[in-house]
């Protein structure tokens, strides 16, 4: 159950309202923190145009919006928090091929039995849940051969090394500044490898994406992978 203690439901309210009303969608996917850096849809390996395509963690829909709106693809996106959904079809409910649900990522591969062509995780659900359970569940609702993309934030951002597949406490940083603590599966990419294997995936690339203006450390982690 989503209680309003979750930390996500503190990010959505206090997460500003970016307008009243339809918005166009973003002219670019963005998979980082910082606008126009690495790679866009190319991400996915193929083109995904009248491909079904699942986010898990869609927050306001942007990427989402972009992905059905300019690349035809027909997009189903979930988040756990209400809010969020309710925001995102204020922005985006005109847009044909959306498909926008309120509900937990775990519960929506589980409970469903739409098998799609793509699945991928902006900063969403991939990282906030055991990756052991979770790659199967998504294995089981992804065509074969056909990606998962997922961001995360980079692990060595913190200085820290992930040390083992258990999840370390990480944090999220609220619009107003204050932190909540939550796990967090911060993993570099051989152990993103590993698990992925053991899942049924097969890991094709990885990318390091920077903040332009710093450029030393990388703030995200952005991985292609392949059902096997
Ligand atoms: C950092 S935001 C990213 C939102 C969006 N992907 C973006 O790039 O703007 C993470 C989102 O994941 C959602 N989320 C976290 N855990 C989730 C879960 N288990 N199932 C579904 N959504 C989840 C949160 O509610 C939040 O909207």
């Amino acid at each position: 159950m989503i209680t309003l203690k979750s930390p996500w439901h503190a990010y959505a309210a206090q997460s500003p309202r970016e307008h009243d009303g339809p918005l166009s969608p973003p002219t670019r996917f963005e998979w980082g923190t910082h606008r126009q850096t690495g790679p866009g849809t190319e991400a996915f390996g193929r083109d995904l145009c009248r491909r079904t395509v699942l986010e898990l963690g869609c927050g306001a829909g942007h990427n989402a919006a972009h992905l059905a709106n300019q690349k035809g693809a027909h997009v189903t996106a979930v988040d756990m928090i209400d809010l969020q959904i309710r925001r995102a079809r204020n922005y985006y409910e005109h847009i044909s091929r959306l498909t926008l649900f309120t509900c937990d990522a775990m519960r929506f591969l589980r409970c469903g039995t739409d098998v799609y062509d793509a699945v991928y995780s902006v900063f969403g659900a991939v990282g906030l849940i055991d990756p052991a359970v979770l790659l199967p569940a998504i294995h089981a609702r992804l065509n074969r051969h056909r990606p998962l993309v997922f961001s995360v934030p980079h692990p060595v951002r913190t200085a820290r090394r992930s040390v083992s597949h258990l999840p370390q406490t990480g944090f999220l940083t609220l619009p107003d500044g204050t932190c909540r603590a939550l796990p967090r599966w911060e993993l570099d990419v051989p152990k993103w490898t590993a698990l992925l294997a053991r899942s049924g995936f097969r890991l094709c690339r990885s990318w390091e994406l920077h903040n332009p203006t710093k450029p030393g450390i990388p703030t995200t982690l952005l991985i292609s992978a392949r059902r096997l």
